[in-house]
């Protein structure tokens, strides 16, 4: 959660609108999320949660899910955690998960902040990605985006020495917003050289808001650090 300094009241990257799930959905986060989500109360024992120790990766903003099963199949030593607000996302994803037989994905609900603050342990985690933000493009509304110097620094805390943070935009204005604050980040090296962006994005799946961005015909911009 982010503070908005004049009035103390959290300024929040989403907005919570009553949204619309199918029935098959709803039937998914009924049955399944019970064995596939947390109820996080204080700080998560991960070695506990996917009952074993393996690298784990966090992606923030799963939307519909199919990055999260896409790198968990490819994947399956690691661990993938993923965190959204989104409840039709979570049912669909919930379905996959149950489709896929897939043992290796846990889903957390609820602001990534407040997650990561309370709930995901210090230099705990192997990865984060955070794929297509929303971008929040008009000015009085640039203080809603994730990517600030309070949110890297917060992620820079949990993950690992040598952990990654995979980031990507098709908002020119915030991929640049992103390399300045992660540039200023001590604890942050740029994969791709000091103020450079990566040249292609060939490492990790595409995203349906990437479909639908290269679709109206925009550009990507994709970041990648590593904690020192
Ligand atoms: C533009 S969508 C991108 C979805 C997906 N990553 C993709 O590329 O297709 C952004 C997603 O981030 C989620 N989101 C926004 N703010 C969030 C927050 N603070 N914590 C968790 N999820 C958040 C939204 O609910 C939405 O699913």
């Amino acid at each position: 959660m982010m503070t908005c300094a004049a009035s103390h009241r959290p300024v929040r990257s989403f907005v919570r609108r009553s949204a619309r799930m199918t029935p098959a959905q709803r039937a998914a986060i009924e049955s399944r999320w019970p064995a596939y989500g947390i109820d996080a109360v204080g700080l998560l024992d991960l070695d506990a949660e996917f009952g074993r120790h393996a690298p784990t990766e966090l992606e923030i903003g799963f939307g519909n899910g199919e990055t999260l099963i896409a790198l968990a199949t490819a994947q399956p030593e690691r661990n993938y955690l993923g965190v959204d607000v989104y409840e039709p996302g979570i049912g669909r994803l919930l379905a996959a998960i149950a489709a896929s037989g897939l043992s290796n994905v846990r889903l957390l609900r609820g602001d990534a902040v407040d997650v990561l603050s309370e709930h995901i342990p210090p230099a705990s985690l192997d990865g984060v990605l955070l794929l297509f933000p929303d971008p929040w493009p008009k000015k009085r509304h640039h203080k809603r985006r994730l990517v600030q110097a309070d949110f890297v620094e917060l992620v820079a805390a949990r993950l690992a020495p040598g952990g990654r943070f995979t980031l990507a935009t098709d908002w020119q204005n915030y991929a640049e917003q992103m390399l300045e604050v992660l540039g200023a980040q001590p604890s942050f090296l740029n994969l791709a050289g000091a103020g450079h962006f990566c040249a292609a994005s060939s490492d990790r799946p595409v995203t349906k808001f990437e479909r639908r961005g290269r679709r109206l015909g925009h550009r990507v911009w994709d970041l990648r650090f590593a904690r020192r």
